[in-house]
């Protein structure tokens, strides 16, 4: 028994950011952003759209692509929840209309779409669900300080998702082994320090004003983090291409985490993989966490460049720090295009 994937969505929120809008209020420019990251511009939610919203949208997207009006578990990842408590996903899943279904979000940063593919797939093969909604949905950008220039030009919002079906192992669509792994001793690499019950505790409990502003955003040590990236992505797709018993030559696409392009190039020239079978949207998206590597496989299904049969290899990279890998052949499904 195999976990097959049998629909695609995607959803942008409307509103873009270019470099230029960027650099009206920060100390960098478009060609900096450009070279150093391959981001031209990014969607970012206005008022009314947030990561439940999102993932309603993208959701409702990928159950018209497998041509379900149900499915027995929803998953979410996200790092951007709209509230510390509850989850989002059983709202999700009321507002599609999918009834008292298995709900759960799942926080694994960048790398969410492949913890969240692994658990989505867990959930078929121990027989607990016959079909499961995964998606994967950020608002990140509200969680970025935008007076920061490190890190406010390189996120944005966005959601993806897949419907995933039982289904064999040989079959177009199945998901091949996984490789999942983590070091929590570099977490803060990558941290956003206030908001959880370590600050909370510290400073006394609710209702603090201690905390300075900063604290509530996102700190990145890019240097640090980008090394990290090219290595991890690296081994863990090595390690999944020989479980799976692919050597380079068989993969078609690779869709690797868009956190940087020179991250993707630099993954991809380690691997071997040529530079016409690595798939990019980072210009049009910036770093969507966990939507990002959705988002990419329905950018190229609905386009038509990622085809049935096609061999595809998918891995990211992310905060934990962790990472994940997973490969799969890809199946005859629509996809429509995010806008
Ligand atoms: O999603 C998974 C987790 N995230 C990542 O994997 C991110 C990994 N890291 C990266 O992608 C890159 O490290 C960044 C894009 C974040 C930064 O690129 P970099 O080439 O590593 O630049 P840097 O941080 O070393 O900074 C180089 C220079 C610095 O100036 P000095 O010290 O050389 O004078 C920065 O202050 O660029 C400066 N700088 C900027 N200049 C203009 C940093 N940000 C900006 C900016 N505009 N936005």
């Amino acid at each position: 028994m195999a976990a097959v994937v049998t629909g695609i969505g995607g959803y942008l929120p409307p509103s873009a950011v270019t470099n230029d809008d960027l650099s009206r209020t920060l100390d960098t420019t478009d060609e900096w952003i450009r070279t150093r990251t391959g981001i031209r511009e990014r969607r970012v939610v206005s008022e009314g759209l947030s990561t439940g919203e999102l993932a309603v949208r993208a959701g409702a997207r990928a159950l018209s692509s497998a041509g379900l009006s149900g499915v027995d578990a929803l998953v979410v990842a996200t790092t951007s929840p709209e509230r510390l408590c509850p989850a989002v996903a059983p709202e999700v899943a009321s507002r599609l209309g999918l009834g008292t279904i298995a709900a759960f979000d799942l926080t694994s940063a960048c790398s969410g779409f492949l913890y969240g593919l692994a658990t989505a797939a867990g959930l078929i093969e121990s027989g607990t669900a016959d079909t499961v909604l995964f998606v994967g949905s950020e608002a990140f950008t509200t969680l970025v300080n935008p007076a920061d220039r490190a890190t406010a030009p390189i996120f944005g919002d966005g959601a993806g998702a897949v419907v995933l079906r039982r289904g064999q192992p040989d079959e177009p669509g199945a998901l091949g082994p996984f490789d999942l792994g983590s070091d929590g001793a570099l977490a803060d690499l990558l941290a956003i320090p206030a908001g959880g019950s370590r600050q909370r505790s510290a400073s006394g409990g609710l209702g603090h004003t201690s905390v300075p502003t900063e604290d509530w955003y996102l700190r990145m040590e890019g240097r640090a983090l980008y090394t990290q990236a090219v290595e991890r992505m690296t081994q863990s797709a090595q390690t999944v291409l020989k479980r799976a018993d692919w050597s380079v030559a068989d993969v078609d696409w690779f869709v690797g985490h868009q956190a940087n392009i020179r991250i993707v190039a630099a993954v991809a020239e380690e691997l071997e993989v040529p530079e016409e079978r690595v798939a990019v949207n980072i210009d049009r998206v910036g770093n969507t966490l966990s939507a990002s590597v959705p988002l990419l496989l329905n950018d190229y299904a609905a386009r038509g460049d990622l085809k049935a049969g096609q061999r595809v290899l998918l891995s990211a990279f992310g905060a934990g720090l962790s990472w994940g890998s997973t490969v799969l052949v890809w199946p005859e499904i629509s996809a429509e295009p995010v806008d």
